[in-house]
């Protein structure tokens, strides 16, 4: 019988899932005043008050009088990082997480790809060409600027993708910490798997449900692995689920987060896409997200600044 927290509940569904798995007492901490309250309602119009309290404040303002065995939260954002709630759940994890408790999700994981997408360049860019048979053309400037300035949270499919997609930044809920994510940088070298124009590149993550990793010599107690490590591991693992929102699997909430390019760039096959991406906290709002993405390709260098806003 577990006691958990829920970081940022919203609607109170984890935490009401929770206590119908069967958990002790789940604490469901909920910001926005009129939110909490109606959660407030739902958990005593089903008969759970004596199990679930919901606190309405900041994660750093509310009190809890006990430690927790579990912290469960839905805090992801686009491209992983926008809003910066996993701020709040490192700092509950700091107040109130036992040692050893269980972090849900475990594990986050940002990635990658260069990807090309004509159809979707053309029916914003090309529609200029000719509207209603006149010559706009002059117009396609501002339309790229319009259509392409920001992020776009759009569905792509593993079609689009031009490469082996690449990490750009791996979360261990665990032992994250908050200074870690005010600016991520990750160089990448992508080669083209076929000649296509390039129109920007795609970012979507997964994150893990796992148990925490514990040493091995407390999940293995009697046996030396550390010598003799498990050959197949994998199956001695404890399960791990994974909330996956790339391109090839079913379309959920987040999409995949796309920035295109203003004018695409010809790519042959087997070519080189290299650079550096960074993400960074905007500096007056960290609940907002400034991406740069500098690269190369065929010898011409590019920078590319787009804001999540
Ligand atoms: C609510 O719980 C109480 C005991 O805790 C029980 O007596 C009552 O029947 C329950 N009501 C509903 C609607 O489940
Ligand atoms: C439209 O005008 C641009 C120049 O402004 C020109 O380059 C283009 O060929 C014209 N398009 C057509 C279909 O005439
Ligand atoms: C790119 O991929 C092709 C095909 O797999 C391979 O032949 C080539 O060596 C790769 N280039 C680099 C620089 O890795």
């Amino acid at each position: 019988m577990q006691v958990v927290l829920d970081v940022g509940c919203g609607t109170g569904i984890l935490a009401i899932l929770c206590a119908q798995a069967g958990a002790k007492r789940v604490y469901a901490v909920e910001a926005t005043h009129d939110i909490a309250h109606a959660t407030s309602k739902v958990v005593e119009d089903n008969n759970l008050s004596n199990i679930i309290t919901v606190l309405q404040g900041r994660i750093e303002d509310v009190e809890i009088k006990e430690q927790v065995d579990v912290i469960i939260s839905e805090w992801m954002g686009y491209m992983l990082l926008h809003k910066n709630m996993l701020e709040s759940v490192i700092t509950a994890r700091d107040r109130w997480l036992k040692p050893g408790g269980l972090m849900l999700p475990s594990k986050a994981t940002l990635y990658m790809a260069p990807v090309t997408n004509t159809k979707r360049y053309e029916e914003s860019i090309n529609y200029w060409n000719s509207v209603y048979g006149i010559n706009m053309s002059a117009f396609k400037p501002l339309a790229k600027q319009s259509a392409f300035l920001g992020p776009c949270v759009e569905t792509i499919t593993f079609e689009n993708v031009l490469a082996r997609p690449q990490v750009v930044k791996c979360v261990n809920c665990d032992s994250v910490t908050i200074p870690e994510l005010r600016s991520v940088t990750e160089s990448f070298k992508f080669n083209s798997t076929v000649k296509a124009p390039l129109h920007g590149f795609a970012f979507w993550f997964d994150v893990e449900f796992g148990p925490s990793p514990m040493p091995l010599s407390i999940r293995y107690p009697t046996s030396s692995v550390d010598d003799h490590p498990p050959v197949d591991s994998q199956t001695r693992r404890d399960p791990t689920l994974l909330l996956s929102t790339a391109p090839n699997v079913l379309p959920t909430h987040w999409q995949q987060t796309l920035i295109y390019f203003f004018d695409p760039k010809d790519l042959k096959q087997d070519q080189l896409i290299e650079g550096r991406v960074t993400l960074s906290q905007n500096q007056a709002s960290s609940r907002l997200l400034d991406v740069k993405i500098a690269y190369d390709t065929g010898g011409q260098s590019h920078v590319k600044y787009s804001f999540l806003r």
